[in-house]
């Protein structure tokens, strides 16, 4: 694919073969959740403190945001201490800039829709490029006035109205659009909103919600999960504990996975049912797979994973998995690229809407270094060697798909060298850190 202009910047990192990697580490607190926190904090009366919070460009960004709206932001090391507004929002003096982040550009949406005079919404190339009709549509039908570029793109101009509860069926399995339903629902002047999902996606909003104090119901009849929010109530400041993303432990694990000889425990890492895929595919390639120390904080599971490396075979990832392993698919391509035979990923266009084309950029990133690779539609097909040759690939600017790119560096026969290495700021600044932690010589 043609590098677009804004990305031809570059920063190259080179990786090579490493020796066995072993030991017990941490990886920093979850995205997902770090976001919900501070923004939760943001509408919600009273203090919220957030432990083990992920400082990385894309919270940053939902910092400065929830800052515009009126929150007052004490950032520690390890803490944020918020003084939130009781969902009386400041109407922001500039344009709100996400940055890379489409959650909270999703997310603040829902709120703004209901609460906010006037505000206008922004971030990067990357996300200028990405969907928001996704959100605009039901937040329309709730009465909500947003504007955007071309009609779904930021930037996106919104004016604050009285917002009505909706039924709402998604279109398209998103935990982001949920939660800005869930939010304006919340925020809404009148009327239950109810939201359907036919596939489940992550639930901490859902989680956080109800440890905010919010009227929420959940109801699961088998095949779909409906939750239903009433307006009215303020959210109570509270004290959120952050589990380790397991998003960026399945890049610790996965290098653990293929270099060999290594043994890696990743310690108190989120295992919430909805977000596990990666750990059930990577047993089911085969791999070592152990979990250990399992406890519930505030409705979230947290435990120990430790990975060895073993030999491991392809695999199917349907659909009906997607929405489990989303932002893994990535470093799962690069697994399935050391594995022997065929693993083919069906039903994740989604792919090709996030930070960039994820579909593509893994698919030219393993032909770049030596892999039978195949983009299809909704997915790829990659024929596993057992073994990768190495060479040069992009990041597209995408933390995941760089981070993926120096995992598979780590057991090349020669080194993979990644243009554009900086964007890993954007999830996981500490990455090279926890690969040294671990013995990886770097
Ligand atoms: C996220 C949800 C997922 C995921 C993204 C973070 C969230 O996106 O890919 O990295 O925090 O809600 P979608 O909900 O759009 O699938």
């Amino acid at each position: 694919m043609t590098v677009p202009v804004d990305l031809q910047h570059s920063a190259l990192r080179a990786f090579h073969k490493s020796p066995a990697l072993s030991g017990s580490v941490r990886v920093p607190g979850d995205k997902s959740i770090t976001h919900r926190a501070i923004l939760l904090g943001l509408i919600a009366d009273g203090t919220t403190t957030v432990e083990n919070w992920l400082d990385a460009g894309d919270c940053r960004s939902s910092i400065e945001v929830a800052r515009a709206l009126g929150a007052d932001i004490e950032v520690e090391p390890n803490r944020l201490v918020i003084q939130g507004t009781a969902g009386r929002l400041k109407e922001p003096l500039d344009v709100l800039n996400c940055g890379n982040s489409g959650t909270t550009t999703r997310l603040v949406l829902g709120i703004l829709s209901a609460r906010v005079p006037f505000a206008c919404v922004t971030g990067d190339a990357s996300l200028r490029r990405r969907p928001m009709g996704r959100v605009m549509d039901p937040l329309t039908q709730m009465g909500a006035d947003i504007r955007a570029r071309s009609g779904r793109f930021a930037p996106l101009v919104v004016q604050g109205r009285p917002l009505r509860g909706i039924s709402y069926t998604l279109p398209v399995a998103s935990a982001q659009v949920k939660s800005a339903i869930l939010l304006a629902g919340l925020l809404a002047e009148a009327g239950d909103t109810t939201v359907t999902e036919l596939r489940p996606t992550r639930n901490h909003t859902e989680n956080m919600l109800t440890a905010f104090g919010a009227p929420l119901r959940q109801v699961s009849d088998g095949t779909s999960q409906t939750i239903v929010v009433s307006p009215g109530a303020t959210l109570q400041g509270t004290r959120v504990v952050v589990p380790g993303d397991i998003s960026s432990a399945a890049f610790i694990l996965a290098a653990a996975a293929v270099v060999q000889g290594s043994v890696v425990t990743v310690q108190g890492v989120g295992l919430n049912p909805t977000r596990i895929g990666f750990l059930n595919v990577l047993s089911r390639m085969g791999a070592n797979v152990q979990i250990a120390n399992v406890q519930t904080i505030a409705g979230e599971p947290i435990g120990d994973v430790t990975v060895s490396s073993s030999a491991l075979q392809g695999v199917r990832i349907d659909e009906a998995e997607i929405p489990s392993l989303i932002d893994e698919l990535p470093i799962l391509a690069v697994l399935a690229a050391y594995a022997n035979g065929e693993t083919v990923v069906s039903g994740a266009e989604e792919l090709r809407v996030k930070e960039t084309d994820r579909i593509r950029a893994v698919v030219e990133g393993l032909q770049a270094i030596g892999v039978d690779a195949e983009e299809r539609p909704d997915g790829f097909l990659i024929r596993g060697q057992g073994k990768v040759k190495g060479g040069t690939v992009h990041s597209y600017n995408d933390h995941r798909i760089a981070m993926s790119f120096a995992v598979a560096g780590l057991a090349s026969q020669d080194p993979v060298t990644v243009q554009n290495w900086d964007c890993v700021g954007i999830s996981y600044p500490t990455f090279l850190e926890t690969l040294r932690m671990v013995g990886a010589d770097l």
